[in-house]
């Protein structure tokens, strides 16, 4: 057995989903990180595989190896080459009235996912969470969650395809079906190993894993992907701190019958005041938030922000700026998008040939307007904007123009089968349905949302029900499905034409 001294102990960095302390040399060892928790490191050439396939150059945040760890996340990339798609899952612990600029992080992240895959996404707010780890009732935390959506909202999801719950208001039978199904795969021990629950930690903080596990099965969001739970595969973008919920929910997956969630994880962004500190709503100065004025950002960067800079300016002429622990140059590399420019600042200021004054102004000039325009986009999520969100019947409809691309794919290769049609149907959804219902599929039973990819035992079972049906001549059933599907969809085209008809004649 070994021992470990006190100074040792105290020296250890720790990163938890409730605290990151960096070790003894006030950093974070990441490649430990990767070690012990297990995951991989992302490389260069599963970047690559992400701008081809999605046709679009990696955010910043990829290509600097910010987003640096993931899990399965090069399984998700085979399965979209092939044209299968996932959806996206992210949250909140709404603990704050507004979001410093760490939180941001994975949320600008996750939007330039959205877009480049062009996938549903769940967040969740685990106002739950909040009330049973801080001192702050039930009802503040409730309330935060909505005030924090609205700063999410202001980076630009979809509110079409982007779902926003709170886990007070939205808890609903399949959500819950699934947390408990998860919690009976984790003893008290396992719980303790991974999270550090002690006697002293209360039976909701215990009970609340699975809480944040279950929503990496699509079969918790019925509204939006059915009630197969293998209907969608789920990727996780967070920072590395949430491994371990996540780590949970891989291990048990298989025995609930779901696929293990992917992930991809960043680094932190670090505290103003370096990267051994932590950004604390108790010390406004430790952070920058969403909801701080040109003045403040300015005063904070000028007079709080940790520098790696030369003590005089002809220390720092001579010797140049340590880029290891200087938190303006960190800042900037998060966000500062011109990679050139950002080059730059590293070698001149890595040189001493810039100054630290110098450097903590670009950083003014990158971040004010970058926090201001955030400002001006907040204002615009009014109470009703944010409702759509929040909206929990979002109709399976909306995936139909989401995933148009491999449905079409999909139902050519099935007209095809059952011989010749009508190629030029534009009603896809209504004759998808028809579709699904003639293969006898309800959407209960498989879970399918329409316009949805289908998991791999969906394809399976329509292609053994394609096989068995396959219209051949003189099979009058097949012939009779055919002409089935055609009429409604044509009835379905003449209902519309009538309608805009209408509409046309109600405008003169
Ligand atoms: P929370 O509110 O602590 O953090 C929200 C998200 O921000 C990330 N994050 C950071 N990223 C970069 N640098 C930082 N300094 C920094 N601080 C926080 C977190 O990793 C997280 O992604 N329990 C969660 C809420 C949650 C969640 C999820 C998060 C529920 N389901 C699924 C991610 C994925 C929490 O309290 O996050």
């Amino acid at each position: 057995m070994t021992t470990t001294t006190e100074e040792e102990e105290e020296s250890e960095q720790v990163v938890t989903p409730w605290d990151v302390s960096a070790g003894a040399d006030g950093k974070i060892d990441y490649a430990k990180l990767v070690r012990e928790f297990g995951c991989s490191e992302i490389d260069k050439n599963l970047i690559e595989r992400i701008e081809m396939c999605t046709q679009t150059k990696a955010h910043p945040f990829l290509r600097r190896g910010l987003f640096f760890a993931h899990r399965e996340l090069d399984e998700i990339v085979t399965a979209y080459e092939k044209g299968e798609k996932f959806y996206l899952y992210t949250g909140r612990g709404p603990s704050s009235e507004s979001l410093h600029l760490g939180h941001l992080v994975p949320f600008q992240f996750t939007k330039w996912l959205q877009d480049a895959f062009k996938v549903p996404l769940v967040i969740q707010l685990t106002d739950d969470e909040k009330f049973l780890w801080k001192d702050l009732q039930l009802e503040d935390c409730r309330r935060l969650a909505r005030e924090n959506a609205k700063d999410i909202a202001a980076c630009g999801f979809n509110p079409e395809t982007t779902f926003i719950f709170a886990d007070a208001s939205y808890m609903c039978s399949s959500f819950y079906v699934n947390m408990v199904k998860i919690a009976k795969c984790v003893t008290f021990n396992q719980a303790k190993g991974i999270f550090g629950f002690t006697g002293d930690s209360n039976i909701g903080q215990i009970g609340f894993p699975p809480v944040q596990a279950a929503p990496s099965f699509p079969d918790c969001f019925p509204h939006m992907f059915g009630m197969n739970k293998k209907s969608l595969k789920c990727l996780i973008p967070c920072a590395i701190d949430q491994d371990p919920y996540f780590r949970m929910t891989r291990d048990v997956s298989h025995r609930i019958g779901g696929y293990k969630p992917a992930l991809v994880e960043s680094r932190f962004f670090p505290a103003l005041k370096g990267e051994s500190g932590k950004m604390s709503a108790s010390d406004p100065t430790s952070a920058i938030y969403v909801t701080d004025t040109a003045k403040e950002i300015k005063n904070k960067i000028n007079k709080h922000a940790f520098s790696g800079g030369g003590a005089t300016i002809e220390e720092q002429r001579e010797n140049g700026a340590n880029l290891e622990v200087d938190v303006p140059w960190k800042w900037l590399n998060f966000f500062l998008e011109d990679d050139e420019k950002l080059k730059e600042i590293g070698e001149k200021y890595g040189s001493g040939e810039m100054l630290t004054g110098e450097i903590k102004q670009i950083l003014v000039d990158v971040l004010t307007p970058m926090v201001e325009d955030h400002q001006k986009r907040r204002a615009l999520v009014t109470d009703e904007v944010l409702d759509v969100y929040f909206n929990p019947t979002k109709t399976p409809k909306v995936f139909l123009d989401l995933f148009r691309e491999y449905e079409e794919k999909e139902f050519g290769k099935w007209e095809k089968k059952k011989g010749g049609g009508d190629s030029e149907n534009d009603d896809l959804c209504a004759a998808l349905e028809e579709k699904m219902k003639l293969e006898g599929a309800t959407e209960n039973e498989e879970g399918c949302a329409i316009g949805a990819p289908k998991s791999e035992d969906w394809l399976r079972i329509r292609k053994e029900r394609m096989q068995r049906d396959a219209p051949t001549e003189g099979s009058k059933s097949a012939l009779k499905k055919a002409a089935k599907i055609k009429a409604a969809a044509e009835k379905k085209a003449a209902e519309k034409a009538a309608k805009a008809a209408a509409r046309g004649e109600a405008a003169t």
